[in-house]
C-alpha cells in the first residue's frame, strides 16, 4: 500500500562563528580552519508539499535566489540522483521562505541545504544515515556539515570535522549588517594575504564554553581579536569599521561572523539587547535581535 506523504515545515537556523582562525591555504584552494560555531533563532523556513505528479520543483520567496545555484536546489538534485528509481520519487514542491540575510556570513544557504537534505531524506524515504547526509552535505558547501549537526561545535578542516561541545550558555544576540552590503565568501578568502593572517587563539573561548563560564567568555570578546578574516574585510569595506564603533559606543563587544559582513555581540540582558538593536537600526543598518539556540533549554531547566 502506498503511504500518503504529509506536508513538512522545517526551520533552517542561521549559524554564527564565535571565533574563527584561518590556519593555512591548502593545495586544493580551500583553507584549513578552526572555528567555534553556534546557531541563532533567526531562521529560514522550508515547506515540502506533496504533489500529485512525480518529480520536484523549487520555489524561493526571494526571486534573486530562486535559480539552480540555490543550495536547496542543489541538495534536492543530489538526493534525487542518489535514489534507486528517481522517476518514482513522490512528487514534491519545495518552498524556501528567506529571512536570513544572504551573503552575510550567517550560513543561510548552507542551513537551507542542510534542512532540505534532512527533510527530503525523510519525505522520499531514502534511508540515508546521518553519516551519508554529512558526506553529501560536504559536497554542497563547507558549512553544510555543521548545519546538519547543529549545536555548539568545534569545527576543523575545511568545515567537515565536527566536535560537539557543551552548549554555549544562553545569550541574547544583537546582529547588524550595513545596508546593501553583501560579500562573497570565495572573494573574501581570495583576497587574504599573509599580512591578514592574524590567528586568534581560540583556547580561552573553548575553555570558557567547556567550563560554562560567562565572564571569561565576555573577556575573550572584549579582547577584540576573534576572526582572522575581519581585518581583511574591514580594510576593503571601511563602513564596517564604523559599524564596529557603533557597537562599541553602545557598550557592546562586536565580532564578525564567518566571512562577514555581519557583526554580532552577545548580551546578557534582553532590555539592553533590544535597545542596542533599535539604535543600530536607527543608524541605518539591518539589525536583528535574536538569541542562541543551544543553551535555550538549559536556561529554562
Ligand atoms: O564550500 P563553499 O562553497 O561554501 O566555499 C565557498 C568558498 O569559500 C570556496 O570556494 C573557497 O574559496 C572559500 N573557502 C575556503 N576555505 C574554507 C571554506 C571556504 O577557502 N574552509
Amino acid at each position: 500500500m502506498n503511504r500518503v506523504n504529509r506536508a513538512m515545515l522545517i526551520k533552517a537556523p542561521a549559524k554564527f562563528n564565535l571565533g574563527l582562525t584561518v590556519l593555512r591555504r591548502r593545495p586544493d584552494g580551500y583553507h584549513e580552519l578552526l572555528s567555534v560555531m553556534e546557531q541563532l533563532s533567526l531562521s529560514d523556513t522550508i515547506l515540502l508539499e506533496p504533489q500529485c505528479e512525480a518529480g520536484w520543483r523549487f520555489f524561493c520567496s526571494d526571486p534573486s535566489l530562486s535559480g539552480k545555484e540555490n543550495l536547496v536546489y542543489r541538495a534536492a538534485a543530489l538526493l534525487a540522483q542518489k535514489a534507486d528509481r528517481p522517476a518514482d520519487l513522490p512528487g514534491v514542491k519545495i518552498s524556501l521562505f528567506k529571512n536570513i540575510p544572504a551573503a552575510a556570513g550567517l550560513g543561510g544557504g548552507s542551513s537551507d541545504a542542510a534542512a532540505a537534505l534532512k527533510a527530503l531524506n525523510s519525505f522520499w524515504r531514502l534511508g540515508m544515515s546521518p553519516t551519508d547526509l554529512l558526506e553529501t552535505g560536504a559536497l554542497i558547501g563547507s558549512d553544510v556539515p555543521y548545519c546538519l549537526k547543529g549545536g555548539t561545535v568545534l569545527v576543523r578542516g575545511r568545515g567537515e570535522k565536527l566536535e560537539a561541545m557543551p552548549a554555549l550558555p544562553f545569550h541574547w544576540v544583537v546582529l547588524a549588517i550595513p545596508p546593501e552590503m553583501h560579500l562573497s565568501t570565495a572573494q573574501v578568502y581570495g583576497m587574504l594575504k599573509p599580512v591578514h593572517l592574524s590567528r586568534p587563539r581560540l583556547e580561552p573561548l573553548i575553555s570558557a564554553i567547556r567550563e560554562q563560564r560567562k565572564e571569561p567568555l565576555h573577556d575573550w570578546f572584549a579582547g577584540g581579536l576573534t576572526n582572522t578574516l575581519e581585518a581583511a574585510v574591514i580594510s576593503k569595506h571601511p563602513p564596517l569599521q564604523s559599524l564596529k564603533e557603533q557597537f562599541l559606543d553602545l557598550g557592546l563587544h562586536p565580532a564578525m561572523s564567518g566571512s562577514g559582513p555581519s557583526f554580532f555581540a552577545l548580551c546578557d540582558s534582553l532590555v539592553s539587547a533590544r535597545a542596542a538593536a533599535r539604535a543600530l537600526q536607527e543608524a541605518g543598518n539591518r539589525a536583528f535581535l535574536c538569541w542562541t539556540i543551544s543553551g535555550l533549554y538549559k536556561q529554562k531547566e
